[in-house]
């Protein structure tokens, strides 16, 4: 299975270096056929802590107000146990990094090459592969933070602007909605909650991901989110502790932290019977494993797409002619190639494994 999430991940690259990330462009049918999985929530929920958390590695601008301005399209890549740890950006493809503070920097530059030093949004994604032997395979998007107002230096349009953007991503019926909300606040009142009541009513492709458990008043828990009452979704709620502000401040490591929220679940008198079910590396996990079924599934109506493209690369190559060794014809024959081997591995998975399986 792990080839078919590698695969797809090739896919969605190569889609996106052709212009298209979903908005139009060249194979707008290809992208939307394709799973993915969307961070949503409010501002300072704890979206981007979750992400780092599910990677393993910091990494992430972060800071209070609006940090992520630019989708952050970002593909996690499983690799061999004890090889090195890298990652690489879709618009510097022959970069290497293997410095997370640089990549956090090239995150927070390549935002403001398009929007400026202002605190704009643009619907253009920014592509990040890593590269590492803690990852599982996943692709996750992280959107800017759902937001009530508008604050100095921004339009009254970006409430608007930033909840169309994240609507845009959560609507398609292939995404799967991470919809992070704090214990902290009332289960009412959550932005991502909200938004995925309106796209997924009946909440099969929501992940409910509560996170702040530990700043809940004294004497109050969560058990009526966790446990399903307050709002009911197919799969059930995650539970998470993420690194306080504090935490962060005195640079406490991804895995005392991870250990540390273990630890939270296990002595927990109110979550200790949940604990298995609980904590981020378990949503890592949950979420690959959905991912791959997800994927399953869809084989049959991907495969359709996936050949109805390659018909049309094919016509287009003719046109192009195919001696030209230029870019745009190079890029077709690249997604052109990785259809066929979409295509091949679907067949061996219909197949039911017949020929022994490439698990
Ligand atoms: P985002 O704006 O949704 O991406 O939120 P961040 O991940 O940047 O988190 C905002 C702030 O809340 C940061 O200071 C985090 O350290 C803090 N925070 C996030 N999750 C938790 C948590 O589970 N517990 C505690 N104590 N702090 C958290
Ligand atoms: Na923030
Ligand atoms: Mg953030």
């Amino acid at each position: 299975m792990e080839g078919l999430i590698g695969l797809m991940n090739r896919i969605q690259r190569a889609c996106t270096s052709l212009g298209d990330h979903g908005g139009g462009g060249d194979l707008p049918t290809l992208w939307e056929s394709l799973p993915t999985i969307a961070v949503v929530g409010g501002q300072s929920s704890g979206k981007s802590s979750v992400l780092e958390s599910i990677v393993g590695t910091d990494f992430l601008p972060r800071g209070s107000g609006i940090v992520t301005r630019r989708p952050l399209v970002l593909q996690l890549h499983q690799t061999e146990n004890g090889s090195q740890e890298y990652a690489e950006f879709l618009h510097m493809p022959k970069t290497r990094f293997s410095d997370f503070a640089l990549v956090r920097q090239e995150i927070a530059d390549e935002t403001d090459r398009l929007t400026g030093k202002t605190k704009q949004i643009s619907p253009v994604p920014i592509h990040l592969s890593i590269y590492s032997p803690k990852v599982v395979n996943l692709t996750l998007i992280d959107l800017p933070g759902l937001t009530k107002v508008a604050v100095e230096g921004q339009p009254e349009s970006i409430v608007q602007d930033i909840e169309n953007m994240v609507r845009s991503y959560v609507d398609k019926p292939n995404c799967i909605i991470l919809a992070i909300s704090p214990a902290n606040q009332d289960i009412a009142t959550s932005d991502a909650i909200k938004l995925a009541k309106e796209v997924d009513p009946t909440g099969e492709r929501t992940f409910g991901v509560l996170t702040k458990l530990d700043l809940m008043d004294k004497g109050t828990n969560a058990l009526d989110v966790l446990e399903g009452r307050a709002y009911r979704l197919q799969i059930p709620w995650v539970g998470i502790v993420n690194r306080s502000q504090a935490d962060i401040n005195r640079k406490v490591d991804m895995i005392s932290a991870r250990e540390k929220e273990k630890e939270y679940f296990e002595s927990s008198p109110d979550y200790a019977h949940l604990a298995s079910r609980m904590g981020s590396e378990y949503l890592a996990k949950l979420l690959s494993q959905h991912l791959e079924s997800v994927i399953k599934a869809r084989i049959p109506s991907i495969t359709a797409v996936i050949n109805k493209t390659i018909d049309e690369l094919e016509s287009e190559l003719d046109t192009i002619g195919r001696a030209v060794a230029a870019d745009p014809g190079a890029q077709l024959y690249t997604i052109l190639d990785l259809c066929r081997a979409f295509d091949r591995v679907f067949k061996e998975h219909l197949d039911g494994g017949r020929s022994g399986g490439d698990k």
